[in-house]
C-alpha cells in the first residue's frame, strides 16, 4: 500500500459510493475468515523415484512412489500429461474432450530407466525422478520439465499447491500469457496468473490486467512450442530467459516457473512452426467466431454519449465529413440508473427509433453489457428475475449461503454465477431486450468481475471464499475468478444464438481466459493515454492473438485525458490495420472525434478510414482464416521465420495476414522509423519502393502516414474505387512465382466460408493471378 492509495481510501469515506465500498471490501473479508479456513502447515511432496509403467492409448501411466503421471500423445500431435490422476476434462478451454490418443504413439522404456512415447511428430521421454522431456523429432529438446513439487495441508486430502520449473533452451523467448502491456516478448519477470481491473488505467508497467492464461509460446532455434496448463486458478508465472554462453561458457537455460495455489496439475504442449502450434490450439480450443462483416469497420464509443441527441450529432459529423462509420457504441450512461439491460427514457426517448435511423445510415448500435445487477425491490427488475432461476437463484452465494454483494456503477450489486448452466440459460435469454432496443453487438465490461474497494484492498473482485456451480464441479472463487468473464461471454454468445439464428454475434470482453474466441474477441481496456499506452496496445493485440484470441484493438486515442494531436493520429494509424478499430474515451477524456484535433489529423485520419475501408474484404478474409487455421490477423514478424533472432527481437511492427507488414510511429516526433523485413521482396505500398529482407530499411513516415509494406507476390481482396470487392496483386520477383488463401465472407450466418487458393506468376511479361481451376482473374497489379 502506498501513500496515495491510503489518501484515496481515506477520501472515499467521504461519497456514498465510497462507503459502501468499504462496507462490501469489510463484508468480503469476513466472508473469507469464516469460509477460508487457514492452510495450517504443510507438507512438501515430490513424485519419487519411478515404480512402474501401464500402457495406455497414446502413451501410458508411469507410477511414482508419491504420485503416477498419466503422458498422451493425441492424433494432431498435441501432448498431454497430467499428475496425480488429472485428465483432461473437465476443462473451461478445452472444445469437448480434447483430441483423440493416437493409437500410433506407444510407451517403451528410454535410456537411463525411463520411458518415452515416439509419435510423428513430437517424443515425449519420462525421466526415473519425473521430469518430462518434449522433444522433436529430430531429438532436439524444446522444453524439460522438472519433476514438481506438491505441498499439501498435513492431514488433509487434496489442496495441493504446486509448482512446475522449467528449462527452455538458452535462446528462447517467450510470449502468451493472455493480455501483458509489457509484452509481446515477455522478459525477465513474474506474472500473475488472476484477472484483475487495473483500476483507472494501466501502462506497460501494470501487471496483471483483465485477461490472464497460463499459456506461453516459445519460439526457440530448436522449434516453437506452447505450453498450456490447464488449471483457472490464482497463480505466478515466473521468466527468465536464458543466455548462451560465449567462448567456452555454458549456456544458461531459458526458465518458467510456475506456481498455482490449487487446481489439477495438468498440462498440453503442442510442437511445430508458430502457424502449426495456432493451429492446434486452436483445435483444442475451439474455432474463433467470425465477427459480422460490419464489425470489421471502424466503430466510435465514449463514456458520455450522454442523449439521442449527442449520439445523432457525433453520427451527423462524421456523414458531413464524409467519414466511415459502422458502429456506434453506448456505455453505461444509457442505462437507466446504470443497471444493465435497461434505458434511461428521458435521454433516449426512442431507442429502437434511433438504432433505425442509424442503420439507414449504415452505422449499427453497439450496447455495454455490465454483470453485476442492482440489488433492488422492482418485482419486474432483472434482479428479481434472477432471483427466480433455479433453486437457490442466479446470484453468487458465500459459504453461509449468503448472496454475494458487491458495489458497481448501478451501487450495491449482486453477481450471476455464470458457471452455471440454468444461469447461463436466463442470462442469455436477457440480450432479447437489447435486440428489442435495436442493438446489434455486444460489449462485456466489468467482468473480472470487478467490486469496488477502497484502495488500500488489493482485490477489487469477489470474496475468494464464494461459492459457485463451475457446472456441476462446484467450488470457491478460487477456482471460477479466472473463467468468470469466459463463463459470462459464453451466456451472451449461447443467447444471442438462441435469439437470433441467422446471424453470427458480434461480442467481445474485457476479461476471458484460454477459449474465449469460441465466443468473440476483446479489447485492450482503459489504456493510459501517452506513447507508452499506444505501445502496449499493440503488445496486447499481438499477445491476445499468440494464445488464440484473434480479434482485438485498443481503444484508440487511450481512456483517460485527451491525446496531443500527433499522438491521437498516430494512435488511429495504428488501429485502422486492427481488428477491432474502435476509439473510446473516458467519461472526463477529451473528446476522441476526428475532428477535434485540427485539421492535418482530419485529413490523416481520412485517409487511414480509406484504407482501412479499401482493406475490408481483406480483414474478412482474415478473420475467417482465423476461424479455419487459429492464425491470428495480426501476427509477429517471426511468424514465418522463428528461426531468424532479429525478428524474434522485433516488437515495434507485425503483419497483417500473409500479404502485410505495418510499421506504426510508437514515437513523437518521428518521420522516418527502420524497419526489420523478413526474407523476400517487400514493397512500401505509399512510394512503390522495392527492398530486399532479410534486413533492416529506413523509411518515411511522414505525419499522414505509417509504412506499409506488402510481399511481392501476394494477392488480397481488396474494395475498389466503385465499392465492389477485386483483387490487388503484387508483382513476385523476377522469376518466381507468389499466391496466397482468401476467403470470401458468403453471408451474416454461420456458414463456413470458402477458401480461394490464388496464384500469381509471370508470364509473358505480365503478371497474372490463376483461381485453383487455372482460370485467369481480374486483378490490380502492382508494385511494377
Ligand atoms: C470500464 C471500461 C470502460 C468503460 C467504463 C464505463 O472502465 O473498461 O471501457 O467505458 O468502464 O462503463
Amino acid at each position: 500500500m502506498n501513500g496515495r492509495d491510503l489518501v484515496r481510501a481515506v477520501t472515499d469515506l467521504g461519497t456514498a459510493r465510497g462507503r459502501r465500498a468499504w462496507r462490501a471490501a469489510l463484508r468480503h473479508r469476513r466472508a473469507d475468515a469464516v469460509g477460508l479456513p487457514p492452510r495450517g502447515p504443510e507438507r512438501a511432496r515430490v513424485p519419487g523415484a519411478l515404480t512402474g509403467a501401464e500402457p495406455r492409448p497414446g502413451g501410458g501411466v508411469l507410477r511414482f512412489a508419491r504420485s503416477e503421471l498419466l503422458v498422451r500423445v493425441t492424433v494432431g500431435g498435441a501432448v498431454f500429461w497430467g499428475w496425480d490422476g488429472a485428465l483432461p476434462t473437465p476443462s473451461y478451454a478445452l472444445v469437448g474432450e480434447g483430441p483423440e490418443a493416437d493409437p500410433r504413439a506407444v510407451l517403451e522404456p528410454d535410456t537411463g530407466g525411463g520411458w518415452r512415447v515416439v509419435s510423428e511428430r513430437v517424443t515425449v521421454a519420462v525421466s526415473r525422478h519425473g521430469a518430462v522431456e518434449v522433444r522433436t523429432p529430430g531429438g532436439a529438446v524444446l522444453r524439460r520439465e522438472l519433476p514438481p513439487r506438491w505441498w499439501e495441508p498435513v492431514g488433509a486430502v487434496g489442496g495441493a499447491r504446486w509448482q512446475q520449473r522449467s528449462e527452455v533452451g538458452p535462446d528462447a523467448r517467450f510470449f502468451g500469457l493472455g493480455g501483458r502491456a509489457s509484452g509481446p516478448r515477455l522478459r525477465d519477470g513474474t506474472y500473475r496468473l488472476w484477472n484483475t481491473d487495473p483500476r483507472g488505467g494501466f501502462g506497460p508497467g501494470d501487471d496483471p490486467l483483465y485477461i490472464t492464461m497460463p499459456v506461453q509460446l516459445v519460439v526457440a532455434d530448436a522449434g516453437t512450442h506452447l505450453s498450456f496448463y490447464d488449471n483457472t486458478w490464482d497463480g505466478r508465472v515466473l521468466l527468465r530467459e536464458g543466455e548462451e554462453g560465449a567462448g567456452s561458457g555454458a549456456d544458461r537455460p531459458g526458465v518458467s516457473e510456475v506456481r498455482m495455489d490449487g487446481g489439477p496439475l495438468r498440462c498440453w504442449v503442442l510442437v511445430g512452426t508458430p502457424s502449426r502450434v495456432l493451429q492446434g490450439w486452436s483445435g483444442l480450443t475451439g474455432a474463433a467466431a467470425v465477427p459480422p462483416e460490419w464489425a470489421l469497420g471502424h466503430q466510435h464509443a465514449r463514456w458520455g454519449f450522454g442523449t439521442a441527441e449527442e449520439v445523432r450529432r457525433i453520427v451527423a459529423g462524421y456523414t458531413a465529413r464524409g467519414l466511415p462509420l459502422s458502429a456506434l457504441h453506448l456505455d453505461i450512461d444509457h442505462f437507466d440508473g446504470h443497471r444493465v439491460f435497461t434505458v434511461d427514457g428521458g435521454r433516449f426517448p426512442d431507442l429502437p427509433g434511433l438504432a433505425r435511423e442509424l442503420e439507414a445510415a449504415g452505422v449499427r448500435l453497439v450496447s455495454i453489457v455490465d454483470p453485476a445487477v442492482k440489488v433492488e425491490e422492482d418485482p419486474e427488475g432483472v434482479y428479481a428475475s434472477g432471483r427466480a432461476v433455479g433453486p437457490a437463484g442466479a446470484f453468487v452465494r458465500d459459504a453461509r449461503g449468503q448472496e454475494v454483494r458487491g458495489e458497481v456503477w448501478p451501487g450495491e450489486c449482486a453477481y450471476p454465477d455464470f458457471t452455471d448452466p440454468l444461469v447461463r440459460r436466463w442470462w442469455g435469454g436477457l440480450y432479447e431486450e437489447r435486440l428489442r432496443q435495436g442493438f446489434t453487438g455486444f460489449w462485456h465490461d466489468m467482468n473480472e468481475p470487478v467490486s469496488f474497494t477502497p484502495a488500500v484492498f488489493p482485490d477489487q473482485t469477489l470474496p475468494r471464499s464464494a461459492r459457485h456451480a463451475l457446472d456441476g464441479a462446484g467450488g470457491d472463487h478460487r477456482a471460477a475468478h479466472n473463467v468468470y468473464g469466459l463463463a459470462m461471454a459464453r451466456a451472451g454468445y449461447e443467447g444471442l444464438v438462441r435469439l437470433r439464428p441467422a446471424e453470427r454475434p458480434f461480442l467481445f470482453s474485457r476479461s476471458g481466459w484460454a477459449g474465449m474466441q469460441r465466443y468473440g474477441g476483446t479489447w485492450s481496456g482503459d489504456v493510459d493515454t501517452g506513447w507508452e499506452g499506444l505501445r502496449a496496445s499493440l503488445a496486447l493485440v499481438l499477445g491476445m492473438g499468440l494464445c488464440g484470441v484473434p480479434y482485438s484493438g485498443p481503444d484508440v486515442g487511450g481512456f483517460g485525458g485527451s491525446p496531443e494531436p500527433e499522438l491521437f493520429l498516430r494512435w488511429f494509424q495504428l488501429g485502422a490495420y486492427l481488428p477491432l478499430f474502435r476509439t473510446h474515451a473516458a467519461l472526463w477524456a477529451g473528446r476522441r472525434e476526428p475532428w477535434e484535433f485540427g485539421p492535418e489529423v482530419l485529413e490523416g485520419a481520412r485517409a487511414a478510414l480509406a484504407e482501412r475501408e479499401r482493406l475490408r474484404p481483406y480483414f474478412v478474409s482474415l478473420a475467417h482464416l482465423a476461424r479455419r487455421t487459429g492464425a491470428p490477423y495480426v501476427r509477429p514478424l517471426w511468424w514465418g521465420a522463428p528461426e531468424d533472432r532479429a525478428l524474434r527481437d522485433c516488437e515495434d511492427a507485425f503483419l497483417l495476414g500473409d500479404s502485410l507488414l505495418v510499421a506504426p510511429v510508437l514515437e513523437p516526433g518521428a518521420d522516418r522509423r527502420a524497419v526489420r523485413l523478413p526474407r523476400g521482396r517487400w514493397y512500401d505500398t505509399a512510394t512503390g519502393a522495392a527492398y530486399e529482407g532479410p534486413g533492416q530499411v529506413l523509411l518515411d513516415a511522414p505525419r499522414g502516414r505509417i509504412p506499409v509494406l506488402a510481399r511481392a507476390g501476394t494477392v488480397l481482396p481488396v474494395r475498389g474505387a466503385d465499392g465492389t470487392a477485386t483483387l490487388e496483386a503484387w508483382a513476385p520477383a523476377a522469376g518466381r512465382t507468389g499466391g496466397g488463401v482468401i476467403a470470401r465472407d458468403p453471408g451474416p450466418g454461420f456458414e463456413p466460408a470458402e477458401l480461394e487458393r490464388l496464384t500469381v506468376r509471370w508470364r509473358e511479361g505480365q503478371v497474372v493471378v490463376e483461381g485453383e481451376d487455372g482460370t485467369e482473374l481480374k486483378v490490380r497489379v502492382r508494385g511494377l
